[in-house]
């Protein structure tokens, strides 16, 4: 028997399993706990309850460290590209140069869609949200590609999961180029991964298109920093969606219905528009006092985080590849990134945010960013979704490749009404 805990409520006692991780908090088993107890743990935000074991991704939430598969997101970032990254978080080990060819070979050779989504795109309205055209469109590869759905079939499991990954950017692209009016571009064998996505989104029939290879290295890096996780919300929604059995496109549809969310992948739209609201550096003090009025709904978008308190390692990494662009794009001031920065050091000294450990997070640094790429604000949620789709496949491969593995199904405290009869509509 391994280490245990005494788990004591009233005149009772249980003795709980005690699981250690690699590194990071250990957990107590409590799989057992309603059957030996007849009670529920009550722990509604997930705040202290680890929902599966995982070998892809670790967060120290203190350190403000980020960790795919143990190597650290810097230097993934730094050495890396966006391939690289999938290949390992799927894996599980960096590539070899021939598993890296092979991968990219075979990832590229997925990148077009069936002919008749197109046809689908034409359903929606052209001001419709970029993130409500990928929900659907995501969500309809289900009706096309029924030769990889079959979840018990390992090899249709990771067609699905290269289906994924290489579609998610031509869909991003489709979504974008609808919106504005413009013919979908079909994505190129020659080019890299992101180099790809950012032709089909930016090239027109008309001329020839060369891709700038500053803002491809950057956007690169940026969909590295947003690949995986942890059990994030999106995570754990495709996760449980895939508990059922679900096939893996509408699991990943479920995924990116709950990125969009202004309290997770919608923040980099959200924390650009308040930046945009906030205006002038002169007006931060009334937006701070604001976000720290208990009475005000209003919060710093961009800021705090559920697992980090302390800088988010993506953030730092974010705020760099900003300047880059910037620079590139010979934006010489960007009045947000005054903004921003002023905002980030007015937060980091004011006792609210250091007393509950709120910093920058990710979404705080990447809409400036995007915007200077030229992508509209409702499109940083999309390129989101495009980046966290490995992280998404692979956790749900992960999940079904689990042999404990079993559809979740939580309890609940129930403070409804109590058993009573039904009254007739005579007497009410
Ligand atoms: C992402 O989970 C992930 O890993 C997500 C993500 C990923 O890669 O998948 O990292 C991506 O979603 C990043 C987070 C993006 N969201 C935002 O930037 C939105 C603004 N942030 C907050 O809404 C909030 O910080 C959350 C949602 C991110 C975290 O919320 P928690 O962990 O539930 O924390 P909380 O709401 O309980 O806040 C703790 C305290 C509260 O005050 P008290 O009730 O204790 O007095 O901090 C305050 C909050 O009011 N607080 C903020 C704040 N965030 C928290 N106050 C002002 N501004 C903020 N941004």
């Amino acid at each position: 028997m391994g280490a245990t805990t005494q788990l004591k409520y009233g005149d009772n006692s249980l003795t709980l399993p005690v699981r250690d991780g690699t590194i990071g908090p250990s957990v107590m088993d409590i799989s057992k706990l309603y059957a030996q107890s007849g009670m529920f743990t009550y722990d509604p935000g997930f705040t202290s309850t680890a929902s599966c074991e995982s070998q892809i991704t670790y967060i120290d939430g203190d350190e403000g460290t980020l960790l795919y598969r143990g190597y650290p997101i810097d230097q993934l970032a730094e050495h890396g590209d966006f391939l690289e990254t999938c290949y390992l978080l799927l894996y599980g080990d960096l590539p070899t140069a021939a598993q890296k060819h092979d991968f990219d070979y075979r990832v590229t050779r997925h990148t077009m869609v069936h002919e008749q989504m197109a046809r689908f795109f034409q359903g929606f309205r052209r001001d419709a949200h970029p993130m409500a055209v990928m929900v659907a469109s995501v969500g309809a590869l289900s009706a096309f590609y029924h030769d990889s759905t079959d979840i018990s079939d390992p090899t249709q499991r990771m067609v699905a999961s290269m289906r994924m990954i290489a579609k998610m950017p031509t869909l991003a692209a489709m979504a974008y180029k609808y919106t504005i009016g413009q013919p979908f571009i079909y994505p190129k064998n020659d080019l890299d991964y992101t180099s790809n996505f950012l032709r089909m989104c930016y090239a027109v029939p008309c001329e020839e298109y060369h891709v700038n290879p500053v803002l491809s290295r950057a956007l690169d890096r940026i969909f590295i920093l947003h690949a995986d996780h942890e059990q994030n919300a999106s995570t754990s929604t495709v996760r449980l969606a895939g508990s059922s059995g679900a096939n893996p496109f509408a699991c990943i549809a479920a995924g990116v219905a709950c990125l969009w969310g202004p309290a997770h992948g919608g923040a980099n739209e959200a924390a650009l528009k308040m930046l945009s609201e906030i205006g002038t550096v002169e007006n931060i003090p009334k937006f701070v006092a604001r976000a720290k009025d208990k009475n005000d709904p209003f919060r710093l978008m961009g800021f705090g985080h559920r697992v980090y308190k302390n800088y988010d390692p993506r953030a730092k990494i974010m705020q760099h590849t900003c300047h880059e662009v910037l620079t590139e794009m010979g934006i010489k001031d960007d009045p947000l990134l005054d903004i921003a920065v002023e905002l980030e050091r007015i937060a980091l000294h004011d006792e609210y945010f250091v007393e509950k450990k709120l910093y920058p997070n990710i979404d705080f640094y990447s809409g400036i960013t995007l915007k200077a790429m030229g992508f509209p604000t409702d499109m940083f949620t999309v390129l989101f979704a495009v980046a966290r789709t490995v992280g998404w496949i692979a956790q749900w491969k992960e999940m079904i490749e689990d042999p404990s593995q079993k559809i979740g199904r939580p309890r609940q405290l129930y403070t409804g009404a109590a058993p009573r009869d039904y009254i007739p509509m005579s007497k009410r």
